[in-house]
């Protein structure tokens, strides 16, 4: 049985947390799209989906409880979204996975180093296989890859991380050349700097009120970008006209540096 019998078109939020993945989730939704949201924790997803539904429409969201590490996981999820929504025409790569406190090469266990490539890239190249056939056919479709300042350069202390976002980039770039022409946007989007998002907003909030940095807790969205804001920029690039088509963008808060951590 169709959970979506008005037939709206369908994004897929991969790595829905309560950050950027809720944020464009919530904003797609609001334009008319029923949202597939995938992630491990089943009480997150449900209260993302319930708030989305309560706000926008019930029925709205979907929660899919899904593990990036492992392709069948990722297969069967998609499989069921197909049954239950039916052919994905938005796709947002937005897991990741990183040390908060960065590890050396001869400290990062081969464990860690395979379980973080996983989320960082593998996922991406499961959940691409799984949508690519229905958007070839249809002859369009959105793909979106969330991705960091280690996408561009290793930095000390980021060996489980870098690479795996260095890859994702890589695969956009793929993904672009193969199936642009056949009506694929696909874009790799460099988050230069923080999220206000409850892990690293909090962290770094904490930071400052313990430097007493008044400032900064005063003029917050000058140092960290805020979801709803980055949200607008997906938005924007699944609408961009196919004559000027963007494959890669990046984008930071007002205070912080260009490629700050390069
Ligand atoms: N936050 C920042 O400051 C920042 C800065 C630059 C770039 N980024 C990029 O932004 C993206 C994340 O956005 P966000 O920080 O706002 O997070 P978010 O959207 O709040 O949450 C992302 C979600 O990904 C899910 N995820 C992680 N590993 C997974 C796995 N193995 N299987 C399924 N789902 C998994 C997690 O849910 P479960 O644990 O429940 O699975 C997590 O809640 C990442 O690509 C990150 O590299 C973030």
């Amino acid at each position: 049985m169709s959970l979506n019998n008005s037939k709206k078109p369908v994004i897929a939020v991969v790595g829905a947390g309560p950050g950027i993945g809720e944020a464009v989730a919530r904003r797609f939704a609001n334009e008319g799209f029923v949202v597939a949201l995938l992630a491990r924790t089943e009480s997150v997803l449900k209260s993302i989906a319930h708030g989305i539904d309560n706000d926008v429409e019930k029925g709205t969201a979907h929660y899919y409880i899904t593990d990036l590490r492992i392709e069948n996981s990722v297969l069967s999820s998609f499989d069921q979204i197909r049954a239950d929504l039916g052919p994905v025409s938005v796709l947002v790569y937005n897991a990741g996975a990183r040390r908060v406190n960065g590890r050396s090469i001869l400290d990062t266990t081969t464990e860690e180093f395979e379980n973080f490539t996983k989320i960082n890239l593998f996922g991406a190249f499961w959940s691409c296989k799984c949508v690519l056939p229905d958007m070839l056919v249809a002859g369009k479709g959105t793909i979106l890859f969330t991705s960091a300042t280690g996408a561009l350069r290793g930095m000390p202390g980021l060996a489980s991380f870098s690479p795996g976002k260095f890859g994702l980039r890589s695969l956009c770039q793929v993904l672009t050349r193969e199936y642009q022409s056949r009506g694929i946007h696909s874009v790799n989007i460099i988050v230069d700097g923080p999220v206000d998002g409850k892990l690293i907003g909090g962290v770094v909030r904490r930071k400052w009120q313990r430097d007493g940095s008044e400032e900064k807790l005063k003029e917050v969205t000058s140092y960290l970008m805020q979801p709803s804001d980055l949200a607008e920029t997906y938005w924007f690039l699944h609408m961009q006209p196919r004559s000027t088509w963007t494959q890669e963008l990046d984008v930071r808060a007002m205070k912080e540096s260009m490629f700050s951590k390069l």
